[in-house]
């Protein structure tokens, strides 16, 4: 096997689970499906890439760009993406990030599959299942390879039947940091969606740098509609409302242009790109405002049985950091014990961030339900998520459905600190 993803110093290492959990995936294919095919292909290169700004980079790419191409499916469609390698040496793979798809196709190196070596390619196949805003990188040497730009975004509309919040338009922005400029959907500027005074337009933003991101919008009053792909319930309307979106993860906001002018997405450094809405002069920069917290925003469901469901097993994971390694009880990958289950268990973690950074933590091939934090149980909207945003200080308690079974990766999306010790895994009895 090519290159274990996880930790640099492991290269060409291939993950042994210990002995009575899963020690492989390969047999778990894609479920059923009636829906239609979309068959895709992303080709590996390297190439040198001008940017907007002038700059130029070595960027690794697919089909020749960085971001890669969009792909956009339907729910309930089968995705078929034929990988190839022309030149990136280390091999590739393609990982579905925050995608539900079977361990085979989750594209971890050396852990579900072989990285895909120049010359070569490698299938992927999975059912759609649950609209929303996700992405796809190369999970070989992650660290290495989403900074030279191996990643692009995933987009599943929901069917046209469907109760999701409608909207005027829609946009993507996908921030992404490529040597040292940060770009927005690949430029250095920004970009504008057009819309009239009035309509409602709905930006689905990635973050997959490996920083912390915050948004203002300016001169408009927003919803937060979905985290990490998953529609809150009932959000309530915003105004001057600071959204930190950390590595990995992907907020959808719905935003109502004003009647006149523009409406601006921005963070807060005046060189960062950022996104406006609609035509006409632009609103002030807002000061100072009020940073969003899911905690009590949205309204609970009626009926919520998971909200009292009982954990069938309990773990603690502290984040942290040690003289040069990144940890997790005080631990760095491989010396971290799993996380294991059995199929339909439900498993109450506690996450807490004990400095270092912030740790943005994320779980392949499930999702987990935020519980509460700090102590304080959510008051508003189920939040679903697959990757949680840890700042020094905060405890979290998540249940996992442990409703995948086979070898998964869990580690921060600070890509820098995974590769530095802050990865494990969840594996099946
Ligand atoms: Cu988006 Cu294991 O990562
Ligand atoms: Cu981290």
């Amino acid at each position: 096997r090519h290159g274990m993803d996880a930790t640099a110093a492991a290269a060409g290492a291939h993950y042994h689970a210990p002995a009575g959990q899963s020690v492989s995936c390969d047999s778990l294919v894609a479920g059923e499906t009636s829906g239609p095919t979309r068959t895709f292909e992303l080709t590996a290169s390297r190439k040198t890439l001008k940017l907007d700004s002038g700059k130029t980079v070595e960027a690794w790419t697919f089909n020749g760009s960085s971001p890669g191409p969009e792909l956009r499916v339907k729910e309930g469609d089968r995705v078929v993406v034929t990988l190839r390698n022309r030149d990136i040496a280390d091999g590739v793979t393609l990982h579905w990030h925050g995608i539900k798809v079977p361990c085979s196709q989750d594209g971890v190196a050396g852990v579900t599959q072989d990285a895909v070596l120049p010359g070569e390619e490698f299938t992927y196949e999975f059912v759609a299942g649950e609209p929303g805003t996700y992405w796809y990188h190369s999970h070989q040497m992650s660290s290495v390879q989403a900074k030279k730009g191996l990643m692009g975004s995933l987009i599943v509309e929901p069917k046209a039947e469907s109760g999701t919040i409608a909207a005027d338009a829609e946009a993507s922005a996908f921030y992404q940091r490529l040597d040292s400029s940060l770009l927005l959907n690949g430029s250095a500027r920004g970009f504008n969606v057009p819309a009239k005074g009035g309509e409602e337009v709905r930006l689905r933003i990635t973050n997959a740098d490996n920083e912390t991101m915050k948004f203002s919008v300016d001169g408009a009053s927003f919803q937060v509609v979905a985290m990490d792909g998953h529609d809150l319930h009932e959000p309530g309307w915003l105004e001057g409302a600071i959204v930190a979106v950390g590595a990995g993860q992907r907020y959808d906001l719905l935003i109502r242009l004003p009647e006149a002018g523009k409406a601006v997405v921005r963070s807060p450094s005046a060189d960062d790109p950022a996104i406006t809405l609609g035509s006409g002069p632009e609103p002030e920069r807002a000061e100072g405002g009020v940073p969003f917290s899911f905690l009590d925003y949205g309204t609970p469901l009626p009926e919520d049985p998971e909200r009292e469901a009982k954990p069938d097993r309990r773990y603690e994971l502290k984040l942290g950091q040690s003289l040069f390694v990144n940890t997790i009880n005080g631990r760095s990958f491989h010396e971290i014990p799993p996380l294991t289950a059995k199929a339909g268990e439900k498993l109450l973690v506690a996450i807490s961030n004990e400095g270092g950074g912030d740790h943005p933590f994320h779980i392949h091939g499930h999702t987990f339900r935020v519980l509460s934090k700090n102590g304080v149980p959510l008051r508003g909207s189920p939040v679903v998520l697959d990757t949680l945003l840890t700042h020094k200080g905060d405890v979290y308690e998540v249940l996992v459905n442990a409703d995948n079974p086979g070898l998964w990766m869990m580690h921060c999306h600070n890509l820098g600190h995974a590769s530095m010790g802050m990865s494990m895994m969840l594996n099946y009895e």
